[in-house]
């Protein structure tokens, strides 16, 4: 019998869920309550993918990565990564993943840049030759050079998030996680970050799951899209596919040769005129062809253009609604 060849990371029904103690008005013994950060989570990623990990603040993201990664031991389910059990092997896996948390450092705050390196060179075994031809890489395209004698904590959050990528893939991981690589950065670091990202990736084919909240790291970076809620998956697809899910439109914009009443086509919703210019709505599904044939039969037009939905509103719409109504949406 043929084994089954199995995904790089797959989750099966994942679960955690944290017991936090309170103490409650008029108690005075404290009560118990349970959150479940993670509510059953399946799903599997191949070597080599890019996929982004989206959702509201206590979605359950970062729950889920620090179980990817062997920090959290999950209530219940199944988690494999390149094989390995996380919570059962965590040292083993560390060799095999890379990890980015965005929102505290992995390197020591007082020594140089440099000198963080040398200590993971040593922790990580990594051997001599291979450490300086991936910490050259590093320091070449991340542009570290000026930095390595600087201390951390006096590097700005840009510089310190470039450090700390450098510092996850010092030991060639097949797979990297990253947990808001770009909070807080200005827009040229973030575009020297999701370059980089983007290089790794097509160059080295490391598998790469990010987790953030600028939705242009994912228009940027990943084809394929997980967005969670309450710990359960949402959606898991192209990009491209939440503008289904999410009931979204694209705008024609339309020049007129001069100030005309609303335009009126089927398939398509007027959304408001500038003199001669006026925007109309259709679904974002649909195609854009038959609507621009009516309206340049009907009307005296100078030009026109299509206008994307932004993932923004198309995510904000699928937030908004009640889980049940999104659940129905996906089906
Ligand atoms: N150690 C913990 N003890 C108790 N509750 C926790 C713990 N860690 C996380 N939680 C709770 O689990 C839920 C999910 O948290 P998590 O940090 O995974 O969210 P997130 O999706 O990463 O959110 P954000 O976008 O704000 O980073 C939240 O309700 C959070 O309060
Ligand atoms: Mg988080």
């Amino acid at each position: 019998m043929a084994s089954r060849i199995e995904p790089f990371i797959e989750l099966e029904n994942l679960e955690k869920v944290f017991t936090v103690r309170r103490k409650a008005a008029g108690l005075l013994r404290r009560e118990k309550k349970e959150v479940r950060a993670v509510d059953g989570i399946s799903f599997a990623v191949e070597r080599g993918e890019m996929v982004g990990y989206i959702g509201p603040n206590g979605a359950g993201k970062s729950t889920t990565i620090k179980m990817l990664t062997g920090i959290l031991t999950p209530s219940g389910g199944r988690l494999r990564v390149a094989g390995i059990d996380p919570a059962r092997e965590r040292t083993r896996l560390a060799q095999r993943i890379g990890v980015v948390f965005g929102q505290r450092t992995t390197l020591w705050w007082d020594l140089p840049l440099k000198d963080s390196y040398r200590l993971m060179h040593r922790m990580y075994r990594i051997p001599d030759a291979r450490f300086r031809e991936n910490l050259d890489r590093c320091v070449e395209l991340l542009e570290l050079g000026e930095l390595l004698d600087v201390p951390v904590r006096q590097l700005s959050l840009g510089q310190r998030m470039r450090g700390d990528i450098a510092a996850a893939l010092l030991h060639d991981p097949e797979v990297l996680y990253l947990d808001e690589p770009t909070i807080g950065l200005d827009v040229v670091s973030k575009a020297r970050v999701r370059e980089f990202l983007s290089h790794l990736n097509t160059t080295q084919g490391t598998t790469v799951l990010l987790t953030t909240h600028d939705l242009t790291d994912i228009e940027q970076l990943c084809s394929r899209v997980m967005v969670i809620d309450h710990g359960r998956l949402m959606y898991d697809g192209k990009l491209t596919g939440l503008h289904a899910v999410g009931e979204s439109e694209r705008l024609l914009v339309v020049d007129l040769e001069r100030e005309l009443p609303p335009i009126d086509v089927p398939g398509a919703r007027f959304v408001r005129s500038e003199g001669p210019r006026q925007w109309l709505a259709f679904p974002a599904t649909a195609s854009a062809a038959p609507l621009v044939a009516e309206v340049a039969a009907a009307y005296p037009l100078i030009d026109l253009s299509v206008r994307e939905p932004d993932i923004e509103t198309v995510i904000a719409k699928m937030y908004g609604g009640t889980r049940d109504e999104r659940r129905e949406s996906l089906m």
